[in-house]
């Protein structure tokens, strides 16, 4: 059987998966693939680590260049990471003619446009599934599954340690910080998980999926961010009272005018959709194509094995491309033609929850600052139980631009009524 040559570079957690289950599953790869995939070079950062899978020695190398300047080496797999280096391996490997798998998330969000470039200049495709929803093969069905349709929404849940934490602070009722240390301890969370937490790990993930959908790249700047560090038990229990599961969802989708809405931030999924009972380290998307219609994708977003099986995924697919001859594969993000609508006229419902002191009037003046603004209150609870000398007030409030009700919040906060800084989130309609 012809081989297909790989360098593969980082040996970390997912590089290590793929390495071993390359091995451990050749038989069916090979048959199913029609070519063996043999992974001829490793680059590691540093050679004399002890890991969990055990390369020949001397494949392993600590200079990546030697992938990009090995003749036998036809594929090259960034699982390194971070930016600027891995930046640096894909642009010489597509230059010395090598196809390119990454899962590398945040280097396609932030230089994303830089890379298709060059790769549409060399004609060669770049193939990053495990850049999104772990295991989900969301990119593969976008790019080819929907290739014929106007891609009309996508609704996701795209961190799985946010989801982890957001369902333990539901299920369990624990603490943010109880349940952020249990998600290190499964090894859900990245080793530093600012990103996962602070929204910018999904971000990157709606980057990408809204290029992907929309032909052009979003940047980082274009997309609205907030993370779940702020969301409190007291949330998570009043959104469950009102029919509510509070997740970190990506919504990106296009209005009438073909502009692209992309924004990522803790939003009150109603308990009868679909994505409300997508819990744990689970990933779901679901995606609305014109033809198509609804679909709904559903798998762990997060680990070894569901990266590694993307990862080979698009191995086996560089390698037929490789094959082949090298035919188009699906559509690539390609231009800056579109537009992105800003933020603040974004429509949305929102919950809204006060902490306000007891007295007669108060309603009134929440409701008469709202009211000047046109936005209209759906539902209000002012559930039992004191904070010090104030209440919680909780409003449901019917659909309103961004800008808008971001401005009611900041007159609601100046009432001397309002003791504490409210807590504004989107709820999704
Ligand atoms: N740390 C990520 C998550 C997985 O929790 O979803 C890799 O993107």
């Amino acid at each position: 059987m012809d081989q297909i040559g790989i360098g593969l570079a980082g040996l970390g957690t997912v590089g290590a998966g793929v390495y071993k289950h390359l091995i451990q599953n050749r038989a069916i790869i090979s048959e199913r693939v029609g070519l063996e995939l043999a992974v001829r070079r490793i680059a590691v950062r540093s050679v004399g680590l002890v890991r969990s899978v055990h390369a020949p020695a001397e494949i392993i190398t600590s200079h990546w260049e030697e992938l990009v300047d090995d003749p036998a080496i036809e594929i090259v797999v960034e699982l390194i990471g971070g930016i600027d280096a891995a930046y640096q391996l894909i642009m010489r490997a597509l230059d010395a003619g090598k196809v390119v798998v990454t899962g590398n998330k945040a280097l396609l969000a932030e230089r994303g446009f830089e890379i298709f470039e060059k790769a549409a200049e060399k004609g060669i495709p770049i193939f990053f599934e495990a850049a999104v929803a772990g295991g989900i093969p969301i990119i593969k069905s976008i790019r080819e599954g929907f290739i014929g349709n106007h891609i009309e929404s996508i609704h996701a849940i795209l961190n799985g340690t946010s989801n982890y934490i957001l369902s333990k602070m539901t299920e369990e009722s624990l603490d943010f910080p109880e349940a952020l240390r249990q998600a290190q301890a499964e090894g859900y969370a990245e080793a530093d998980p600012t990103l996962d937490v602070n929204g910018w790990d999904a971000a990157h993930k709606a980057i990408i999926l809204a290029s992907l959908a929309y032909g052009f790249w979003i940047g980082t700047n274009q997309i609205h961010v907030a993370g779940i560090e702020t969301v409190n038990g007291l949330d998570v229990r009043f959104a469950d009272r009102l029919g509510y599961k509070i997740k970190l969802l990506a919504t990106i989708r296009t209005n009438r005018d073909d502009l692209v809405e992309a924004h990522v931030h803790p939003t009150l999924v109603p308990k009868q959709h679909v994505l409300a009972s997508v819990n744990g380290v689970f990933n779901a998307l679901m995606v609305r194509g014109d033809l198509v219609g609804d679909t709904l994708f559903y798998g762990r977003g997060a680990g070894q094995d569901p990266t590694t099986s993307s990862v080979i995924s698009d191995l086996a697919q560089a390698a037929i491309w490789y094959d082949s001859g090298g035919k188009a594969f699906g559509f690539t993000p390609h231009g800056w033609y579109g537009e992105c609508l800003p933020i603040e006229q974004v429509s949305s419902g929102y919950y809204l929850r006060l902490s306000v002191i007891d007295a007669p009037g108060v309603l009134a003046q929440v409701a008469s600052i709202l009211g000047s603004h046109q936005i209209g209150i759906s539902s209000v609870i002012q559930p039992e139980g004191h904070e010090g000398d104030a209440v919680p007030l909780v409003l449901i409030i019917h659909d309103a631009p961004f800008d808008r009700m971001r401005t009611a919040v900041q007159g609601i906060q100046s009432l001397d009524c309002v003791k504490a800084q409210p807590m504004l989130l989107w709820v999704l309609s």
